[in-house]
C-alpha cells in the first residue's frame, strides 16, 4: 500500500502535529477509496498556539511599510503561476470540481495576490481641510490585529486568498482554519505563502473541525477581526459569537441567484450562461444559479432546449479532461440536495430531468448526481426560497419584467442576479432594481472579478464586502490625525471670532 501523507499545522513557521495526537482523513468525492492524507484533528490548544504566535508577531509585521508586505505579495503570486497545475490537481482530489475550474480557482488566488500587492503603495487615506488656520487634518489606515479566517470548500484556494492577502497586506497576522473537507488546498496556499518568505507567525494554519477548532478561534480574546465564508445558520452563530467581544466580523453567507431571461434576449447565450450557471462547480457555489425566471413568451421553448443540454452534460471525475460537471462534494452533501429534490416533487414542481445519483460502474465510488431540472415552481416553494447548493435549478414563469423582477428580489438572500436582454432600457431598470450586491447583464450569475467588491445584501452578508478596494475597511482601523502647527491652543467649534 502507498504511504499515506500525513499533514500538519503551522504555527509561529513551524510544521507542527496537534495536542490532540489525533488526525482526521481526507478523501476523493470522485473516488472516496482514495485516500489523499491525514491531517491534523486540531483543538482549543493548537488554536491558543497559533493566535498567541499571531500576535507575536504582529508588532514586527504590522512596521513593517506596507509596500515591502506588498513585495512579498507579489512573490506569492508568481509562486503561485508556477504552482497552478499542481495545486489544481490537488484541489480537484480533495473536492470535486473539474480541473478547469480548480486552475480557475488558483488562478484567482493568483489575482488576488497581484490586485493586494498593488495596494501595497495605495493604502489611501484622505486629507482634508481643517476648520482651524495652522492646522492639517488626514485620515490614515492602521491594522486591526489578529485576523480569524474560516473559509469554505467550494472555493479552496481564492476564498482564503481573498481573506489572507488583504489581511496581510494591510499589516494584520491571521490564522487560516479551512473547510474540513478541503485542508490540502490550504496546506498548499500556506507553503506557497512560506515560501514567498512570510515570517514566521504571520501567517498560521490549523485544520480540524469547526466546533473543535472554529468556535474557540472566534471566540479567541487576543483575536481582534472575523472574516467567515459558509452558511447561513453558522454565520448567525459566529456574528452572535462576535457580539459578546465586539469583534469586527464579515459574514458572506447564503445565495438563492436568479438568472432572467427576457423574450427579447439572445437566447443561445442566455442558454450558455444558465447552464454554466447552475452546473458549474456542479452547483456549489454561493453565487450558482438556482432560480431561473423566464418570460412567458420564451419560457417553453427555453425550457426544452435547457432540459436536452443538462440530460447532455458529461458527469464524470474532475480529473478527467472530458468531464463537464464533477462530483458533490462528499455523499451527506448530495444526500441534503437529494432531500430537496423530494421536497420539490412534494411541492408539485415537474421534475424534467435528473433528480438521481449516479451509481454505475466507477462513479459508484463516488458522490455523483444528475444535473437536476424543475419545471412549473412557483415563488412560494422552498425549492426556490432555500439555497440547496448542488446542480438543481428551478424554473418559474413570468408575465413581463417588472413580474421577473418581484419574484427575483423574492428571497432572503441577496448576492448575485443576472438578467439577459437585448433592451438597455430594461438593463438598467433590472440593474437599479434587483436587491443582490452583484448584478449581471448578459452574462451567468457566477464569475465574479477581484477587483470589484463581492458579497451580498439581505441574509447574504452584514454590510461587508470582500475584494475590491473595500476589503481594505475590514481589515484596517482608521485613524483621524489632526496636527497643530499654530503653537497654541486652538477649539475647535468654540466661536473664535467673539473670542477675539
Ligand atoms: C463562492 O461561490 O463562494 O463569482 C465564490 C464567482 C467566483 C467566486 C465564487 N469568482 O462565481
Amino acid at each position: 500500500m502507498a504511504s499515506i501523507p500525513t499533514y500538519k499545522n503551522y504555527i509561529g513557521g513551524h510544521w507542527v502535529v496537534s495536542r490532540s495526537g489525533e488526525t482526521f482523513e481526507n478523501r476523493n468525492p470522485a473516488d472516496e477509496r482514495e485516500l489523499i492524507g491525514l491531517f491534523q484533528r486540531s483543538n482549543a490548544a493548537d488554536v491558543d498556539d497559533a493566535v498567541e504566535a499571531a500576535a507575536r508577531a504582529f508588532p514586527e509585521w504590522s512596521h513593517r511599510p506596507a509596500p515591502k508586505r506588498a513585495e512579498l505579495l507579489y512573490r506569492l503570486g508568481e509562486i503561485l503561476r508556477r504552482l497552478k497545475d499542481p495545486f489544481a490537481r490537488d484541489m480537484t482530489r480533495e473536492m470535486g470540481k473539474v480541473l478547469k475550474e480548480t486552475g480557475g480557482d488558483v488562478q484567482e488566488a493568483i489575482d488576488t495576490a497581484y490586485y493586494a500587492a498593488g495596494e501595497g503603495r495605495r493604502l489611501f487615506g484622505q486629507t482634508v481641510p481643517a476648520e482651524l488656520p495652522d492646522k492639517f487634518a488626514m485620515s490614515v489606515r492602521s491594522p486591526v490585529g489578529v485576523a480569524a479566517l474560516v473559509t469554505p470548500w467550494n472555493f479552496p484556494m481564492a476564498i482564503p486568498s481573498w481573506k489572507l492577502l488583504p489581511a496581510l497586506l494591510c499589516g494584520n497576522t491571521v490564522v487560516l482554519k479551512p473547510a474540513t473537507d478541503t485542508p490540502l488546498s490550504s496546506v498548499n496556499f500556506v507553503k506557497a505563502c512560506e515560501e514567498a518568505g512570510v515570517p514566521a507567525g504571520v501567517v498560521n494554519l490549523v485544520t480540524g473541525s469547526g466546533s473543535a477548532v472554529g468556535t474557540p478561534l472566534i471566540e479567541h480574546a487576543q483575536v481582534r477581526v472575523v472574516s467567515f465564508t459558509g452558511s447561513t445558520e453558522v454565520g448567525r452563530d459566529v456574528n452572535r459569537s462576535c457580539a459578546q467581544t465586539f469583534k469586527r466580523v464579515s459574514l458572506e453567507m447564503g445565495g438563492k441567484n436568479v438568472q432572467i431571461v427576457l423574450a427579447d434576449a439572445d437566447l443561445d447565450l442566455a442558454l450558455e450562461g444558465a447552464l454554466w450557471g447552475s452546473f458549474g462547480t456542479t452547483g456549489q457555489r454561493c453565487t450558482a444559479t438556482s432560480r431561473l425566471v423566464l418570460e412567458r413568451g420564451i419560457a417553453r421553448a427555453f425550457t426544452e432546449r435547457f432540459v436536452a443540454r443538462a440530460r447532455a452534460l458529461r458527469v464524470g471525475p474532475g480529473l478527467d479532461p472530458s468531464s463537464e460537471m464533477g462530483p458533490l462534494v462528499n455523499r451527506a452533501q448530495r444526500e441534503r440536495v437529494l432531500d430537496y429534490v423530494e421536497v420539490g416533487k412534494k411541492e408539485g414542481a415537474k421534475l424534467l430531468s435528473g433528480g438521481n445519483t449516479l451509481d454505475g460502474g466507477e462513479l459508484r465510488h463516488g458522490a455523483f448526481m444528475e444535473p437536476t431540472v424543475f419545471g412549473d415552481v412557483t415563488p412560494s416553494m422552498r425549492l426556490a426560497r432555500e439555497e440547496i447548493f448542488g446542480p438543481v435549478a428551478s424554473l418559474i414563469s413570468v408575465a413581463d419584467l417588472d413580474e421577473a423582477l418581484a419574484v427575483a428580489n423574492d428571497t432572503a438572500y441577496g448576492l448575485s442576479a443576472s438578467i439577459y436582454t437585448r433592451d438597455v432600457n430594461k438593463a438598467f431598470h433590472a440593474m437599479r432594481e434587483l436587491d443582490t450586491g452583484i448584478v449581471y447583464v448578459n452574462a451567468p450569475t457566477i464569475g465574479a472579478e477581484v477587483q470589484l467588491p463581492f458579497g451580498g445584501t439581505k441574509q447574504t452578508g452584514n454590510g461587508h464586502r470582500e475584494a475590491g478596494s473595500q476589503v481594505l475597511d475590514l481589515y484596517t482601523e482608521w485613524k483621524s490625525v489632526y496636527v497643530d502647527f499654530s503653537g497654541r491652543l486652538q477649539r475647535a467649534q468654540i466661536d473664535t471670532e467673539a473670542e477675539s
